[in-house]
Formats: structure tokens, C-alpha cells, sequence
């Protein structure tokens, strides 16, 4: 094989391209599931994946496949790949950089006369990101066999819109239980992502290699009070089920700081009311908590005094309670030898590293059930990340695509 170049230019273009394709003004991205945005985000990414000579095929729940047929293709393939999915007020990088580079690391791979023994799949999971359904990871999660077939054909998103009804708009046809994939489906895969932490920056390092991923965990509450009228209604005696949900905001603060653990974290990241009118006492607030850890007791611990704290604090208020526990998902722990071979990646090329765990979850998360995984980190400006001035630049992109191209290499062949 000939030196490996990059077409970090050629990289960076394609991420600016990909970056105006969003429901939002730029530069701030949104692509939720299967919107008008992601689906010409989809459109675009297959694109480059059929110029680059891949071959294309999408599951029954819309994860999107684009394979290059190694010269023995009876082998398990070598995965790779990441989301295009971005929440609400997102930046450009989180996902993409792990789909685009794969595309320039098989295209860089190519160009240098590069023969894969086994074949190299790029996989763009089907939402990632939890703004749809609530549920992070769905088609890594349903690949993992993580999530039954059933269960995600009853996922409702807020307007009651169900998987069937966005798979169609996504032109995501089959059975739903064909999507999982059998054990050691994959011979490794590996996801480039930028880090979403500040470590890789305060530490000059060029590359974080994963060890564990952090276990996430998703609440939502349903609160119902009684609303009225907010000049007739005096205080004694009100049922403000915002109130309720604004004490239970705290609650979730003050589980994860006082677990010992300084690895615990805890968001109230959405929280509605209703009717939402400022001369109306609030009757109804719905509220979705994240909760992590490295540990996943100590995580569940702190979800449980959560829990314990919303029935008190819905009990002293006289408020109605309804708690849906989303997601528990374990921690990750990577595959020693995969880290052990993007190490040696490192090395050989003077490309500084460390080790270390993903705080953030990933599509990774799902896949580590069904075949050795790990990750590829690059550093992001401040750590930045969900935010439209998350930052890396085109050298450390370019750092990336590099070990993961090699990195693929070596387990192809
Ligand atoms: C992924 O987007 C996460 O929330 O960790
Ligand atoms: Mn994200
Ligand atoms: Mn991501």
C-alpha cells in the first residue's frame, strides 16, 4: 500500500455541506429523525457513499449500510460509522466526523491502492440522538439486540406519531426483527467521534482510545395538578404541578452531586408545561431526566433517591406522578486488543494518545454487545459539544481519518 493522504480539504468541504442541511438557520444544526433535514442529510451521505464506489442497503429501520467488498467476502466485515442525527441547537461535528471520515478514510484507503481481505462497512445508525422518541441509540440499540422489534414499534414520538409512521418516510421497509445482527456480525468496529470533553485539549494528546463508555439512564415524569386561574386561584390550596417538577429538577441535582462519585451526572433536560400561559397556574409539566455514571450501582442509586424524591415531593403537593423509566443501559467496555492495535497505530505514526472512557454515549454502546468495539477520539475546542460552536479543526480531523483509516486496515487484513 502507498502513503495514506487525506483530502483533509476535500473532508472539511463536505462537513460545511453537511452542516447547511438543517431545519435550524446556520450554524446551528438540527436534524431529527427522518425530518425533511435528515433525510436530505441521508441523501447526501449516500451520495458521496456511491461516488466512493460503496455498495448501499438500509435495514428495516433505516440504518444505512455502505459496504466495500473485501477479497474475502465469506469473512466477518470490519465496521465503522457513527449518526448524522443533531438535537435541537447542535453543531456540525458530533457524529458527522465519524460517518464523513469513514468515507474519506475508505476513499484515502483506495486512492493509496489499499486491498481489504475482509470487507469494510461504514454504518450511519438511525437516530443516535434521543429528540424523536426519547430513546437514544435506536438502530444500534435494535442491531445490539437491545431493543425488541415490539418494543420500538410502539415508541410514540411528542405529536403521537409512531416508528411506522417515520419508517415510512425514511423508505425504511421490512420487519423490524430482521435488524439485529447476529454475534460477531462484525470481525471489530471501531467510531471515530470527537470527544465532547475538554481532556484531549488540556492535554495536547492528538487521539483518545476508548475503553468504556459511561451507562446512561432516561426518566420521564408525568406530572398532573389542577390549573386555574392565576389571579383568582390564592396560594393555600394550589396544585401547581410545575412547582412540583421545579423541586424535582433540584432533587436530580442533588442526587448526582452528593453520590461520592465525582462521575455522576444528572440533566433535567426537558421540562414543559402546560397550558403554558402566563395567567394560568400550571395543571400538567412533563419532564425528562439523564442521569450517568461510569458505575452503573452508583447510577442507580441516584436514579432511585430520585425516584423516591419525585413520589415525595408529588405526595406533599398532591400532585399526580407517572414515572416511565426510558432507558438502563449498562457501561461498555471496549475490546483490549482493538485498543491495544489503534495504540500501536499511534505509535508507529507519532500521533500522541491516552486512553480513556467516553463520558458521552454512543452508537458504540449497542454494538460492543454484538462484536469486539472501540473508539477513536479527537479533541473538540473547550470540549464543546450539543452546542453550534462546537469546534475541530481540519488537522485534527485529519488525525483522526488517518489512524481510523490504518486502524481499518489492519483488522481487514
Ligand atoms: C449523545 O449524544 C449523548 O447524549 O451522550
Ligand atoms: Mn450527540
Ligand atoms: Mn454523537
Amino acid at each position: 500500500m502507498r502513503a495514506l493522504k487525506i483530502d483533509r480539504t476535500r473532508l472539511q468541504g463536505e462537513l460545511d455541506a453537511l452542516a447547511l442541511i438543517t431545519e435550524a438557520e446556520p450554524p446551528v444544526v438540527t436534524r431529527v429523525l427522518f425530518s425533511e433535514a435528515d433525510l436530505r442529510g441521508r441523501d447526501f451521505v449516500k451520495k458521496l457513499c456511491r461516488e466512493a464506489g460503496l455498495k448501499l442497503r438500509q435495514d428495516a429501520v433505516g440504518n444505512i449500510f455502505a459496504r466495500w467488498e473485501g477479497t474475502d467476502p465469506k469473512l466477518s466485515a470490519v465496521g465503522t460509522g457513527s449518526h448524522i442525527d443533531a438535537i435541537p441547537n447542535a453543531g456540525k461535528y458530533d457524529g458527522v466526523v465519524g460517518v464523513l471520515g469513514a468515507i474519506e478514510a475508505m476513499r484515502a484507503l483506495k486512492r493509496a491502492g489499499f486491498a481489504p481481505r475482509r470487507s469494510l462497512e461504514l454504518i450511519v445508525f438511525t437516530s443516535e440522538e434521543p429528540t424523536r422518541f426519547g430513546l437514544g441509540c435506536l438502530g444500534s440499540r435494535m442491531l445490539g439486540g437491545v431493543l425488541s422489534a415490539e418494543k420500538a414499534a410502539r415508541l410514540k414520538d411528542r405529536e403521537g406519531q409512531d416508528l411506522n409512521f417515520w419508517r415510512k418516510r425514511g423508505a425504511a421497509k421490512g420487519d423490524l426483527r430482521s435488524v439485529r445482527l447476529p454475534r460477531n456480525a462484525y470481525a471489530g468496529f471501531v467510531e471515530l467521534h470527537i470527544e465532547q470533553g475538554p481532556v484531549l485539549e488540556r492535554e495536547k494528546l492528538d487521539i483518545g482510545i476508548v475503553e468504556k463508555i459511561a451507562a446512561p439512564s432516561t426518566l420521564r415524569m408525568q406530572l398532573t395538578g389542577v390549573g386555574g386561574h392565576a389571579g383568582a386561584t390564592l396560594m393555600p390550596g394550589r396544585r401547581d404541578a410545575a412547582l412540583a417538577g421545579a423541586e424535582i429538577a433540584l432533587a436530580v441535582e442533588r442526587a448526582a452531586t452528593t453520590t461520592g462519585s465525582p462521575d455522576t451526572v444528572g440533566t433535567t433536560g426537558i421540562f414543559r408545561i402546560e397550558p403554558g400561559a402566563v395567567n394560568s397556574v400550571p395543571c400538567r409539566a412533563y419532564l425528562e431526566i439523564d442521569l450517568r455514571d461510569t458505575n452503573v450501582k452508583t447510577r442507580n442509586a441516584a436514579l432511585r433517591e430520585i425516584e423516591a424524591a419525585a413520589r415525595k415531593i408529588c405526595r406533599k403537593r398532591k400532585i399526580g406522578l407517572a414515572i416511565e423509566r426510558l432507558n438502563m443501559d449498562p457501561p461498555a467496555i471496549c475490546d483490549q486488543k482493538l485498543v491495544r492495535t489503534i495504540e500501536a497505530v499511534c505509535e508507529e505514526r507519532a500521533v500522541s494518545h491516552r486512553r480513556m472512557i467516553s463520558r458521552a454515549y454512543h452508537d458504540s454502546l449497542f454494538m460492543a454487545q454484538v462484536c469486539p468495539t472501540t473508539m477513536i477520539f479527537i479533541p473538540c475546542y473547550k470540549g464543546y459539544s450539543h452546542r453550534p460552536d462546537e469546534y475541530s479543526s481540519p488537522a485534527q480531523i485529519e488525525k483522526g481519518v488517518r489512524v481510523l483509516a490504518e486502524t481499518l486496515a489492519r483488522i481487514a487484513n
